[in-house]
């Protein structure tokens, strides 16, 4: 099928694939000194693309991809985070510039996981309001320098995770009750972040269009019994509806209040507050997907605390799907048909335009005689994209779709182990090498597939 004015990207983020650890006034972010596993690679060398951008982005164009996602580093631009970097607004622009030289429109997210560590020092991140003033700050330096050039923008790039690093981000609560506290705190004060620097970029890009990136939920009840679809829709609630909600139309699901309330966790708040979060809507939804959510009620006594922190409540848990197929590092079960559903949910919900801003399959890719035949990743890309056809053809409006990743990248808590990419990065966890980039065969196939949408 062809998809006319389609976006055919493909996805990084800046802590994941840059490395330039320290260079070019680069401030020191969270991401650059947490804790990662043993033997597990940490981010201060990344894909190494602070010195392979020319490279990775004549392989765009190769590729045949008019649209990057990617992210700015907070500590790129702003070093510590208190003043602009202009090394670091150099890099960005060079990178701009040669995208848009080869024909490929920039698509950078504001806030991907990483921020300043000295926020976290000086006032425990977000946990303060000051850290709202600071994002803002950021993003208007970020609309000032990049504005003329990027006009497809993302703010905040998965806030149920960052929520769920809260400990990353400032949140030093050891009593699990403040804990929780602080960390619907935090996810307040982001949401408000967010419509502020939606009301700065109305004001410098005005010809430009944002939105927030979401980490789809597809939520499915584990049985028809009544217990459980009442907990998938109390998890949908809970995992999604709580932050687009407030990104689109500015307040929180009732069911969320209610519960935060009788906990004693519902986040302080100002009475102008109100007037910045209904107000301020952006223009679109940013879709990240890999897999669907089955969910279950919570047992009598049963212990969900090991949990990710958005499962510890009595509302609902992880259950187990098993008319899915799991692969070694998707645990969940891979699920095409999800992506058509869940967007079919967002746009019901919320009538903006979405882009697929990621979507792939890990892997421990083997190079084999120089080659990576990742036909698992051609088989799972292929299913994803039909449903996107699927979607389209059926009049929603989906703007784009960006596999993530571009490149390979040092994962999220895996390192080099687990890989997403199109194109191989030539590096272990353990050996750096060149950092050498290999295209795999779905780097191949996928330049097919955009080939033949011409
Ligand atoms: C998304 C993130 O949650 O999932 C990416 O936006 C991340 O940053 C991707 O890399 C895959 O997750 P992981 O843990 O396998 O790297």
């Amino acid at each position: 099928m062809v998809l006319d004015n389609f976006y055919w990207g493909a996805s990084t983020s800046a802590f994941q694939v840059e490395g330039g650890y320290g260079q070019g006034g680069k401030g020191i972010a969270t991401t650059d000194i947490r804790k990662v596993p043993e033997g597990v690679a940490d981010s201060k060398i990344a894909s190494d693309q602070y010195h392979h951008m020319i490279e990775d982005v004549d392989l765009m164009a190769e590729l045949g991809i008019n649209l990057y996602r990617f992210s700015f580093n907070w500590t790129r631009v702003m070093g510590n985070g208190y003043q602009p970097n202009s090394e670091g607004i150099e890099f960005y622009n060079k990178l701009i510039d040669r995208c848009l030289e080869k024909g490929i429109k920039p698509f950078p997210t504001l806030y991907h996981f990483e921020m300043p560590q000295a926020f976290v020092d000086d006032f425990g991140g977000w946990n303060s309001r000051e850290c709202i003033d600071q994002y803002v700050k950021y993003a208007e330096v970020c609309f000032r320098n990049f504005g003329d050039r990027v006009k497809i923008w993302g703010t905040i790039n998965e806030q149920l995770i960052v929520t769920a690093a809260s400990d990353l981000n400032g949140n030093h609560e050891s009593d699990p009750n403040k804990r929780m506290k602080q960390m619907y705190q935090m996810s307040y004060n982001m949401s408000l972040a967010e419509k502020m620097a939606i009301h700065s970029f109305r004001e410098i890009v005005k010809d430009g269009k944002i939105g927030p990136v979401c980490s789809m939920q597809v939520v499915y009840p584990e049985s028809p019994a009544p217990e459980d679809v009442l907990a998938s829709k109390n998890a949908t609630d809970f995992l999604q509806n709580c932050f687009l909600d407030m990104s689109v139309i500015g307040e929180y699901p009732q069911s969320y209040c209610n519960y935060l309330n009788k906990k004693g966790w519902y986040p302080e708040t100002e009475a102008e507050d109100k007037e910045i979060l209904v107000a301020n809507k952006p223009d679109l939804i940013g879709i990240n997907y890999y897999a669907s959510t089955c969910i279950r009620a919570l047992k009598d006594g049963e212990d969900n605390s090991k949990l990710p922190p958005f499962y510890q409540n009595e509302l609902f848990t992880l259950g187990t799907n098993n008319y899915l197929t799991k692969t070694k590092w998707m645990e969940f079960g891979v699920d095409p048909d999800g992506l058509y559903i869940g967007m079919r949910d967002v746009y019901e919900r919320y009538k903006l335009p979405m882009i697929v801003t990621e979507n792939g399959l890990a892997a421990s890719d083997i190079l084999d005689d120089g080659a990576i035949h990742d036909d698992y990743r051609i088989d799972y890309l292929d299913k994803h994209i039909k449903q996107c056809e699927r979607f389209v053809s059926e009049g929603y409006p989906l703007l784009g779709y960006c596999p993530w990743s571009l490149v390979d990248v040092v994962s999220s808590h895996q390192g080099f182990k687990k890989r997403y990419g199109l194109i191989y990065v030539d590096r272990t966890d353990e050996d750096l090498k060149q950092c050498k980039r290999i295209p795999k065969d779905s780097f191949y196939w996928y330049q097919e597939k955009i080939k033949s949408n011409k």
